[in-house]
This record gives C-alpha cells, structure tokens and sequence, in this order.
C-alpha cells in the first residue's frame, strides 16, 4: 500500500488539490517521480533526500516511487517538497495519522530541514475548504495567509521534525490565527501635496468615483506622475470578498508579504514601459498572472504612455473591454481576472514642449508621437484630461487644496449610490454597466440627451464611445447625489473626450 500524502498544485491564479503517492519496495536504490512535474519538483528528490536525513530520520535504501496525480494538472515550483517528505517518512512508518479529519501539506524545504514558505497557500487554503479538506499543514511564514480562510484550521510547521510530531500527535497543534490587516499605504502622500490642477483632480475623483479609466496628458513637471500615484489616497478600501480575491492573486505570484495580512488596499501597479506583452498581460507556460491580473481591483498606472511597445498597448484592449485575459494553455484556454482602473499619462510631445503655443515639434512629429496610441485603445480612456505647465500653476496662488479624506468621502458616497442602484445586477459600479444595464437603471433627462447626441456628430463618437460618456455622466451625477441624468452632467462628461484632437491634426 503506497503511504498517500494531500497536498494541492497551482493552476492560475487557483490551486487544484494533488494526491502525492509514495510506494517503497524492495529494489536497488532509486528515487523516482513521475505525474506531470516540471524542473523544481524533480529536483526536490535531493532537497528530500537531504532534508530528511539532517532532521536525523532514516532515508530507505530502497526504490522510491512518488506519484503526483492527477498526472495531467501541472505541477510546478518547491511545494510539494513537504508533503513528499512526510510521504516517505509515512511508506516506513516514522509518521503516523496522528491528525483527525482529513488534511493537506504545502512546504519547501531547505537542506537543513527547516521548512521555507512558498507561493499560493491563500488559493491552497480556498481548493481545501471547497474540497472539505478541514486541516491545511503550511511553512510558518505562511500561516497568517492560509487561515483567512474561514473554517480551515491552519497549523504552522518551522521545520521537517516539528511537522512529524505534529502529525504523530506529539505536540498539540497550535492553529494560526488570520494576520490583522495591513496597514494601508501611501500615507505620507495626499491630495493636497498637488498644487492647481484642479481639472486634473476633479476627473481623478469622477475616476476613483464609477472607475473609469483616465488619461492624463502634460508637460513634463505638470505633476501627472505625482496625482497619479495620489489615486491610492482617495480609493475605497476593498471588500471583504474583494480582499480574498486580489490576496489570492498577490499569494499565488509570490508578492504578499511573508507572516503578513492580507491585501485591504486597492492595488496599485506601475510597470515601466520597457514590459513585454506577457509581463502585461501575463503569459509563459504554466501561464503567470500579468500586471493586468495584480493589479485587479485596483489601479494600473501606465506612465509614459507613448513609449510603451504598440503591440504591448493594443494587447490592452481585450482585458480593457472584458474586464479578463484570456491565456492559451496546454489544457485549453484559462482565464486570468483583469478588472482594473487604467490611468495613462504622457507628455503631448517627444520634445516633452510646455505647451501648444511654444511647441517646437512639427506637427507630422505630434501625430506621430500620440499616434502611438491607437484610436481603438484611446476609446476606452473616458476621461481624457489636459494638464497646464506648473510655471501657470504656481501664479494661481497657494490656497487650501482639498484632503484625499475630502476628495475619499465623496468618492465613499458615490459608491454607496452606485451599489444601491445596482443592487442584484452583479456589479456594482458605472464602468461595469452594460449597454441594457445603462438603459434600464440610468433615466436621462430629454435636454441630456439632446446634447450627448450632438456631441457624438460634434466628436464623432462611436455608439460605444456615446455610452462611455453617458456612464461617466452617470458618475458625476452621483458625485452630485442627482437621480437623473441632468444636461450639466453631460456636458462636463464630453469635455473629457477627444483632447488628443487638439494636438492631433
Ligand atoms: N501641481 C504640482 N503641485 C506641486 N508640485 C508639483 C506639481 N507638479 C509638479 N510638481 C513637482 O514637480 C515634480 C515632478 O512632477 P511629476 O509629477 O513627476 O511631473 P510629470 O509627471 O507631469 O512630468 C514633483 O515631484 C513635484 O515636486
Ligand atoms: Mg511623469
């Protein structure tokens, strides 16, 4: 009878469970795994080996057999050292079913038998709860991660030994308790830092209000990079579910915090233009989530927009519309989640010119320049907004500029609109509405829609660019606490539509 261990391989941004199957038999020495493993699974065999040998456990002189199944789930990366080890360790009867109910392992290890933390024990910890698996075995760093799952208990092990007695019952287990959260962010940045700009600021609130992407375009020194990075202050903190969801993907890529808490604030993902359409949209094989995937939930800020690759940019579009990316793998196409706020920033030229008037560039240059960005990519940008050179701030004085808390409260009240209106439909902001969504919940006062319908000849907008701008009204309606969509609304809702046009010719 082969010593069977639980432990679970990561599919995604999920985890699958894996049964790990150790059978010892009479034979020459041998150590063998087979099931589908990649590099790292196979080389934990000396990791293993090793490991159980320095925590002073006899290694069988025999043939070793390990069978990770299903064999066609991937398995890949260092967790499954562990569960392999207690296998062996089982198949010779140094380790007894010492724990009630049914339980999996994750774990590296190191040579030494320490047990180091590995990636995805929060989508471990959920593939468990789904499965009824009632006990999960995890490295200590991991612990605080793991036991956000409610109703799993989660027990912490720091080296091969203290695992062993665990399971043979001879030291009690200590369940590890769901780490506080941590503590958000970007404190020492706020709203207030950015002088003028009130334009700028106004359209990053109607953003972080309905989420819609914007599009910050400046001279250099403007302070796009610095709003922007702003954005975080005036977010709502996640919900609970949303917490789980943007945590797993965190887990799973190796990025939360060791013995840290879970992810409350929005992501907030800035990659440098140099990124490659996988590194985006993620990709490989196994598929790794991208940095449209971390940043879930939260915001994507693309800086310098023009410089990224053109092929990287329109790769944009899919999780853009779709709110997902589609990633092809062996076993089919999987899905990654995507659904994230885009703000972009660019100078209006390659010169990086303070203005129009004083622009040294041709015109030929200029269109060549945010040309770079397709038309397609720039629909989806609702709010388009044209920031002036500092020099013209600075002369505006230096007044009280409004908190993040200020701006964060009326973005809070917005949302609480939105969710109500929204209330059974699935989602619960303006940008997620669908066309039938926006008909059904959103009435428009006659005058608006006079006025949206002439700004769709003026702009030459598309049916889907005309109901882009009627959700962002919708948002700056909710901002005002109006039922209806008033004329007003509309209004300030096309002025962020077609700027690249004025440097565009
Ligand atoms: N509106 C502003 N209010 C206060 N400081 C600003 C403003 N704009 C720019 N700055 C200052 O200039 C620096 C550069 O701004 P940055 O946001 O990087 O400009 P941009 O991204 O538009 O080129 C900032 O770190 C900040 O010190
Ligand atoms: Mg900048």
């Amino acid at each position: 009878m082969p010593a069977l261990v639980l432990s679970a391989a990561l599919r995604g941004v999920e985890a699958a469970l894996v049964r790990v199957e150790v059978d010892v038999s009479a034979g020459l020495p041998n150590f063998t795994t087979v099931g589908l493993p990649d590099s790292a699974v196979r080389e934990s065999r000396e990791r293993v080996k090793t490991a159980i040998r320095n925590s002073q456990f006899p290694f069988p002189g025999d043939r070793v057999t390990v069978n990770l199944s299903p064999a066609d789930v991937r398995k890949e990366g260092t967790s499954f050292d562990l569960p392999i080890a207690l296998g062996i360790l089982k198949a010779i009867g140094s380790v007894k079913d010492g724990l009630v109910g049914r339980f999996a392992v994750v774990g590296e290890l190191g040579l030494d038998g320490e047990i180091q933390a590995v990636r995805g024990t929060l989508a471990v910890g959920l593939a468990c709860r789904r499965r009824g698996i009632t006990t999960l075995l995890v490295p200590h760093d991991n612990a605080a991660e793991a036991a956000a799952v409610e109703g799993l208990r989660v027990l912490p092990a720091a080296t091969l030994r203290d695992a062993v007695s665990l399971l043979n019952g001879e030291r009690l287990p200590e369940p590890a308790a769901a780490a506080p959260p941590a503590a958000p962010s970007g404190d020492d940045v706020d709203f207030s830092d950015v002088r003028g700009q009130a334009h700028a600021k106004r359209a990053l609130e109607i953003a972080a209000a309905g989420n819609h992407n914007v599009f910050l375009v400046g001279p250099p020194g403007a302070g796009k990079t610095m709003l922007a990075r702003r954005l975080a202050a005036i977010l709502p903190t996640l919900a609970r579910d949303e917490t789980i969801e943007v945590s797993t993907i965190w887990s799973v890529a190796g990025l939360l915090a060791p013995g840290g808490g879970l992810m409350t604030a929005p992501p907030f993902r800035a990659p440098h233009h140099t990124i490659s359409v996988s590194g985006l949209i993620g990709g490989g094989s196994p598929p790794h989530p991208g940095e449209v995937t971390l940043a879930h939930r939260g915001v994507l800020f693309l800086d310098e927009l023009p410089e990224f690759q053109q092929h990287v940019l329109e790769s944009l579009r899919q999780p853009l519309e779709d709110g997902r990316v589609a990633i092809a793998r062996a076993s089919g196409i999987g899905n990654f989640p995507a659904r994230f706020l885009l703000v972009a920033a660019a100078n209006p030229c390659r010169r990086g010119c303070p203005s129009l008037e004083r622009c040294l560039c041709t015109p030929a240059e200029r269109n060549r320049y945010l040309g770079r960005i397709s038309r397609p990519l720039l629909d989806r940008i609702d709010l388009q907004v044209e920031l002036p050179a500092l020099e013209a701030v600075e002369f505006q004085g230096n007044g009280v500029s409004t908190t993040s808390a200020a701006v964060r409260a009326r973005v809070l009240a917005a949302r609480a609109r939105q969710r109500d209106r929204l209330e059974g439909t699935g989602i619960t902001l303006n940008a997620e509405m669908s066309p039938r969504q926006l008909r059904r919940l959103c009435p428009v006062a006659p005058e608006a829609a006079r006025l949206l319908a002439a700004a769709m000849t003026r702009l030459g907008l598309s049916a889907r660019g005309h109901d882009r701008a009627l959700r962002v009204a919708r948002t700056i309606a909710d901002l005002a606490g109006a039922a209806t969509i008033a004329a007003e609304h509309c209004a300030e809702a096309v002025q962020y539509r077609g700027l690249d046009r004025a440097w565009r010719t």
